[in-house]
């Protein structure tokens, strides 16, 4: 009986690694540098939100781009964020200031979530990671829809607007494009 059991365990465990070996690990594609306030502002306003649009903050950190396009915009908020403990922190602040109604945070992978219901998408990523998320902006964005990002560009795409920032002792750049985005 017992080594039928082992058996049993062992044929398991081997039909199942491959499957788990084979589900995609959500990637860090960016480590926690949160946008100064100031800049926040500026990415908003450089993406010409109207009342009742929707932002997704891809890699949302403590939520601050969400909870200020709410807060100073009047929009509606979607951040995600892959850290539980940011994650959490968000959803904390979000409950505090009584925007439950108009932010949602999700934690989990910027890849993975449905991009389609998007007006605005704001970027704090890395060159690399914006590279990564093009072809899913590209496919799923609505014509007219804004993607705004700080400080890293999307390749091969030109800006309809470049802004620039003075804060926290260096000049922090933003770049606004609209979809779809005319190619450089
Ligand atoms: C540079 S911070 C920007 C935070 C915020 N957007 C801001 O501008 O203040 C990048 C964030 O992306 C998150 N992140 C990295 N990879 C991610 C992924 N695959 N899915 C969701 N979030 C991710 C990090 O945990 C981090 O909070």
């Amino acid at each position: 009986m017992q080594n039928f059991l082992l058996i049993l365990v062992l044929f398991v465990s081997a039909a199942l690694s491959p499957a788990l070996a084979q589900r995609p690990q959500p990637e860090r594609l960016a480590p926690f540098v949160p946008s100064p306030q100031v800049v926040v502002e500026r990415m908003l306003a450089a993406a010409d939100i109207k009342p009742n649009e929707t932002v997704y903050d891809l890699g949302c950190g403590d939520g601050r781009v969400v909870i200020t396009a709410a807060r100073v915009f009047k929009a509606k908020g979607v951040g995600v964020e892959i850290s539980k403990e940011l994650a959490r922190q968000a959803r904390e602040q979000v409950k505090a200031l009584g925007l439950t109604n108009r932010v949602n945070i999700i934690e989990g992978d910027l890849l993975q979530v449905d991009l389609k219901p998007a007006d605005v998408v704001t970027l704090y990523l890395l060159t690399s990671s914006n590279e990564r998320l093009k072809p899913l902006l590209e496919a799923n964005l609505r014509p007219g829809a804004r993607v705004v990002s700080h400080d890293f560009k999307m390749r091969g795409w030109k800006p309809i607007k470049v802004d620039t920032v003075s804060a926290t002792n260096r000049t922090h750049t933003i770049y606004v494009y609209q979809m779809p985005p005319e190619k450089e």
